[in-house]
């Protein structure tokens, strides 16, 4: 059979079979119960988990009211800064939320120490990429769970993760769009030129969608990159057009002046409106704002449903 017929077949079958069989997990199965006494719409329960190296770990999970075990849900990660924690993480994103995200099972992991891979204050031989793999595939089995609608996101060192995800094409394959908010993505290097350092990232062959929002006034990880604990942290706006670079989309982007109330220049990438790839960089620059996520009192707008409407629009 020509490549042409067994393409236009591959499609058909797609399309009878539907999309949401298509991207269901192992389990979505009639009837399965949901693990721990987890319930619909319950309280957010703490789960003890072993990662495939053995190290004990353990992670937040929130199953949306909407959730049965016959419709694959979306699955969404929220990683903590650095010296907080899962707790403090689910209050800072709302992803539990259901005014937020009324359908999407939210997880919120722990890091070891308070700290994700990829920061030079994290416990070196902490597999972190390893424990978020283990954690997708005990996800696919246990819960029925949209596979091509994963995410990530994550605040300051739970930001970096998101990125340092986002730069692993082992991982990233399996997580559809990332967003991290006052990301601190230190890069281990002992010269720093925060505008021009060059960003280290496999992403493979992947265009990987990516919203990045960060304060000007941000003291802790400043907007404007420097030097800090003996590694750099690159200029953010440098930062998000290595990123439109890597994913081919150039280093012009259409920019938004002042929205809410004034506070927020966008930048999207690439420049042009009516490119398909229009959108799958985006930046929130907030002004006066400090190392925070963004919300009505800190920001003057929610970053939350900004970031679960960029996840609607991109699926594995
Ligand atoms: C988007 O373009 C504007 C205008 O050239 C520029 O000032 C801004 O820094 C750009 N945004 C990013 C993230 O590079």
């Amino acid at each position: 059979m020509p490549a042409s017929k067994l393409t236009t077949l591959f499609v058909l079958t797609n399309a009878l079979l539907g999309t949401a069989f298509a991207a269901s997990s192992a389990g979505c199965t009639a009837n399965k119960a949901l693990p721990n006494g987890q319930t619909p719409g319950g309280d957010t329960v703490k789960v003890a988990f072993t990662q495939s190296d053995g190290t004990a770990r353990d992670y937040l999970i929130h199953i949306p009211s909407t959730y049965v075990s016959t419709t694959p849900a979306e699955l969404i990660f929220s990683f903590h800064g650095h010296t907080v924690d899962a707790s403090n993480q689910e209050s800072t994103s709302q992803f539990s939320n259901p005014k937020f995200n009324p359908n999407g099972i939210a997880v919120y992991p722990q890091g070891k120490g308070d700290s994700w891979q990829g920061a030079p204050y994290a416990d070196k031989g902490v597999n972190d990429i390893e424990f978020v793999k283990d954690m997708i595939s005990h996800f696919k089995e246990s819960y029925c769970i949209d596979t091509s609608k994963i995410y990530a996101s994550g605040m300051s060192n739970g930001g970096g993760f998101t990125a340092t995800l986002a730069c692993d094409s082992s991982v990233n394959i399996l997580i559809a769009a990332f967003a991290p908010v006052s990301g601190a993505y230190y890069i281990d290097s002992s010269t720093c030129t925060p505008t021009a350092i060059k960003i280290p990232c496999d992403k493979g062959d992947r265009i990987v969608p990516v919203i990045e929002f960060h304060g000007d006034a941000d003291p802790t990880i400043p907007y404007g990159g420097e030097k800090k604990n003996k590694e750099c942290l690159p200029e953010v706006s440098h930062w998000v057009r290595s990123w439109s670079s890597r994913d081919g989309l150039g280093l012009e982007n259409q920019t938004t002046h002042d929205m809410y109330k004034g506070k927020v220049t966008r930048s999207k990438f690439p420049k042009d409106s009516s490119d398909p790839s229009f959108g799958t960089v985006q930046h929130y620059k907030t002004a006066g704002l400090g190392h925070t996520w963004p919300t009505t009192d800190s920001a003057g707008y929610d970053a939350t449903p900004i970031i679960m409407e960029f996840f609607g629009n991109y699926t594995l």
